[in-house]
C-alpha cells in the first residue's frame, strides 16, 4: 500500500527546520511588544459571506481561491484567506469600538488557506504574520505600520527589500477613476483574458493587477490614478510620502500597484525582496489603508490600516541572504546509563536535572558508549553524565564537560548537583 501523503500545497515543519519559525515568531512578538500590539485569535473558519462581502466578489480570492464547503446544518463556512475579515468581524461583534483604549492595536500568527497553484512561496496553506490598527486615522499609523514590518525584516537579517507604495484614493477618487478604466478598456476588452472582461464591469482596478494581460497593448497607456485623485486623497498620500521622507524610509511610488484584495482606500504598499532566489514570489509583506471595510461588516465608520507578512516568504528570504534563522541543536544533559540495569536510576537524575530547569535526555539503549557519545553530539550537548554501578551505589554521577573534556563527580542527593549546574551551565 502506498504510505498517504501531505495535501498537495501544505508544509509539514519537523523538529530540523522548526527552530527557523521560533526565532521569527519570536521577532514578531518582540516588535509586536515594542509597537504595543496585542495578540487576537480568531477562528480558522468564518461564514463564507464575511469574505464575500470584505475581500470582494471581484478579487481572486473569492472567486478561485477560497476553501469553501457546507456545515452539517446547511451554512457556507470558508478557511480563512486572509486575517482582516475575521479580525474586523470580532472587533465588530464585540464592540472593541467602544473600548476605552483606541486605537485598537492587534496582532495575529495565523495560517491561512488559499487554493492557488503551488510554487516555491507560495502555498495552499501558509503562515501569516498580520497586524491591522483600527480605530483613528492618520497618515502616521499607515507609516508606523510600514515601519513595524520593516523592523521584522531588519531583525531577520533582510537587507534587500524594496517598499513599494500607491494610494487608491477614496470613495469619490476610486469612482470616478473606475468609470475612467470602464471607457478606456472598453474597446479593449474582447482581446483581454476572460478575468478581465468579467471584472470590467464587477471591479475595473483589478484588470491592472491582471498577471495573463500584464504586457497586453492597453496597459501601456491607462490612464493615470493620480489625475483622479481628490485634493483630500493627494493631501493624505502626501503626508505619507513626507512622513516617510522624515523617517528615513525608501520606497518607490509604484501607479500600476492596487493589491489583490478589494477593501481598500487611500494608502497601499507591499515590500518586496530584491534577491533572485525570492523569484516571482517577491512580495514578502502587503496591505494599506481601509476606510469603510468596518462600517461594511455592520461596525460603525472606523477607519483601519495593517499588513499581512507572509511567513514562509520571509524565511525563503532570509535563506537567501545567507542568514538563517535556525537555531543550533542545544540540551544541557545527555544521560548515559552504563546497561540497563541503571536505567531507572538514570531516570531518577534525569528528574531532579529536569526539575532545576535543565535540558536532560536519557539514552534508554542498549548502544555502545562510542554511539552514545556521537548522539549526545548530534544533540548539541553541553555534558554527558554516567551512571554505574559505582554511581548508583554512591548516589553521584560522574559528569563529563564535552569541549572541555574535563570529568566531575557530582553528589546528586544534596544541593551540590544544583550548584553544579548552575555554575557550569547557569543562565
Ligand atoms: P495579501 O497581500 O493577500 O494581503 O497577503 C499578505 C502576504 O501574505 C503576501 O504579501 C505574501 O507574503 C503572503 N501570501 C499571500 N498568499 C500566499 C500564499 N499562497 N503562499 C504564501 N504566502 C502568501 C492580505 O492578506 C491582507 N489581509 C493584508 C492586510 C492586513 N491588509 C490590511 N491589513
Amino acid at each position: 500500500m502506498n504510505p498517504i501523503q501531505k495535501v498537495k500545497g501544505t508544509d509539514d515543519i519537523l523538529s530540523d527546520s522548526i527552530s527557523k519559525w521560533h526565532t521569527l515568531e519570536e521577532i514578531i512578538r518582540y516588535v509586536a511588544k515594542v509597537y504595543n500590539f496585542h495578540e487576537w485569535r480568531t477562528p480558522i473558519m468564518e461564514y463564507t459571506e464575511l469574505f464575500v462581502r470584505s475581500v470582494g466578489e471581484s478579487t481572486d480570492v473569492v472567486n478561485k481561491e477560497m476553501y469553501t464547503f457546507d456545515t452539517k446544518g446547511g451554512k457556507s463556512v470558508t478557511l480563512r484567506p486572509e486575517g482582516t475579515a475575521g479580525v474586523l468581524r470580532a472587533y465588530v461583534q464585540h464592540k472593541m469600538y467602544a473600548s476605552e483604549i483606541q486605537p485598537t492595536k492587534i496582532y495575529y500568527i495565523e495560517p491561512m488557506f488559499r487554493y492557488e497553484q503551488p510554487q516555491l512561496g507560495r502555498q495552499r496553506q501558509f503562515n501569516q504574520f498580520g497586524v491591522e490598527v483600527l480605530g483613528d486615522k492618520s497618515p502616521f499609523l499607515d507609516i508606523e505600520v510600514i515601519q513595524l514590518g520593516l523592523m521584522v525584516c531588519q531583525l531577520v537579517g533582510l537587507e534587500n527589500l524594496r517598499v513599494l507604495i500607491n494610494t487608491l484614493g477614496d470613495e469619490e477618487s476610486r469612482s470616478s477613476y473606475k468609470s475612467a478604466l470602464l471607457e478606456y478598456f472598453t474597446p479593449h476588452i474582447t482581446t483581454m483574458c476572460l478575468d478581465c472582461q468579467r471584472r470590467l464591469h464587477q471591479n475595473p482596478l483589478r484588470i491592472l493587477d491582471c498577471k495573463v494581460d500584464a504586457n497586453h497593448e492597453a496597459m501601456l497607456l491607462v490612464p493615470d490614478f493620480s489625475n483622479f485623485l481628490t485634493s483630500e486623497s493627494k493631501e493624505y498620500f502626501n503626508n505619507v510620502l513626507s512622513g516617510l521622507d522624515e523617517l528615513g524610509i525608501n520606497y518607490e511610488i509604484s501607479p500600476k500597484l492596487v493589491r489583490g484584495l478589494d477593501y481598500y482606500t487611500h494608502t497601499i504598499f507591499e515590500v518586496i525582496s530584491l534577491n533572485e532566489a525570492s523569484g516571482s514570489q517577491s512580495t514578502l509583506f502587503g496591505g494599506g489603508r481601509y476606510d469603510g471595510l468596518v462600517k461594511q461588516l455592520g461596525g460603525p465608520e472606523v477607519s483601519g490600516v495593517g499588513f499581512g507578512m507572509g511567513m514562509e516568504r520571509i524565511l525563503i528570504a532570509s535563506e537567501a541572504e545567507g542568514k538563517t534563522l535556525l537555531q543550533k541543536p542545544d540540551l544541557d544533559v545527555y544521560i548515559m546509563p552504563f546497561n540497563s540495569t541503571h536505567f531507572s536510576q538514570s531516570l531518577v537524575l534525569a528528574s531532579i536535572i529536569r526539575k532545576l530547569g535543565f535540558t536532560c535526555e536519557v539514552a534508554l539503549n542498549e548502544n555502545s558508549f562510542k554511539s552514545k557519545f556521537k548522539m549526545a553530539d548530534r544533540y548539541g550537548s553541553k555534558f554527558v553524565a554516567v551512571i554505574g554501578d559505582d554511581e548508583v551505589n554512591e548516589k553521584y554521577a560522574t559528569f563529563k564537560d564535552l569541549s572541555t573534556k574535563e570529568q566531575f563527580k557530582v553528589n546528586i542527593e544534596d544541593n551540590a548537583l544544583a550548584e553544579f549546574l548552575d555554575t557550569k551551565i547557569g543562565e
